[in-house]
């Protein structure tokens, strides 16, 4: 069975003042069958750490860099990241994607040093509208997911959040039809290439708008075992009601 994950990506957001937010999660997060992780900035990842330690509240970060080391100004390493705390990457989110121009082949790498310095990887997958609107969606994240997965990823170091970067901070959010049809085939897909037991074994995260008004349905869909939430996911009474809406689903 996939233990369910409600993940919060605060992205640029917070500061010290907002890590009381953090306080009421870890109250929720006791469940056996749920796993709640909150991605701060990583200014904030030691702290909140600290803050979230012996409460089953799980803290995860942003980005790492593909090297375990060395001259690399700004950056920081999957090791920092849980040197600081952190059990958990997000890695080719779009708009590292996008701003960063970061292939797939660097998020593989980025994949690949975190599941080194004993961190999951959330690696991030998802469609443009124009790509939608052409119907190459299938396409790209098949493409994306190939590219972006080390062989050594398993279903305890790996999870992967389907993100389509129209849904991203917009409110639009794909039908049950899409997502379903998305998970679906990234579960064959995984199935494929790692064989039953580790395919169906990763969790598939849904990510792209999700609220406390949509998070239900969201979590009837075969194959979304959680979701990767941004905006909502920085106030802990937006982001209870979607953990509870993934607890009882
Ligand atoms: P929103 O939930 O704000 O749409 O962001 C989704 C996201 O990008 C999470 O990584």
């Amino acid at each position: 069975m996939r233990r369910k994950l409600a993940a919060g990506n605060w992205k640029m957001n917070g500061l010290s003042a907002d890590l009381g937010e953090l306080d009421a999660l870890a109250g929720a997060a006791s469940g056996p069958d749920t796993e709640i992780l909150i991605c701060p900035p990583a200014t904030l990842i030691a702290t909140a750490s600290a803050r979230a330690k012996g409460t089953g509240l799980l803290i995860g970060a942003q980005d790492c860099h593909t090297n375990a080391s060395g001259a690399h100004t700004g950056d920081i390493s999957a090791a920092q990241l849980r040197d600081a705390g952190a059990s958990a990457v997000i890695l080719g989110h779009s708009e590292r994607r996008e701003a960063h121009e970061e292939s797939s082949e660097i998020v593989r790498a980025k994949a690949r040093a975190a599941l080194e310095a004993g961190l999951a990887a959330i690696v991030c997958l998802g469609e443009s509208l124009a790509q939608r609107e052409a119907q190459n969606t299938l396409d790209i994240i098949g493409g994306q997911l190939a590219g972006s997965i080390p062989d050594s990823a398993t279903g305890q170091n790996l999870v992967i959040a389907y993100e389509p970067i129209w849904a991203i901070g917009t409110g639009k959010v794909p039908t049950l039809a899409q997502i379903g049809e998305v998970h679906d085939f990234l579960r064959a897909r995984l199935e494929r290439r790692f064989g039953a037991g580790v395919g169906r074994s990763v969790r598939l995260l849904y990510g792209g708008s999700v609220k406390p008004g949509n998070a239900s349905e969201i979590f009837t869909v075969s194959n979304v075992d959680g979701a990767l939430v941004g905006g909502a996911s920085l106030k802990a009474a937006d982001f209870l009601p979607i953990i509870e809406a993934l607890e009882t689903a």
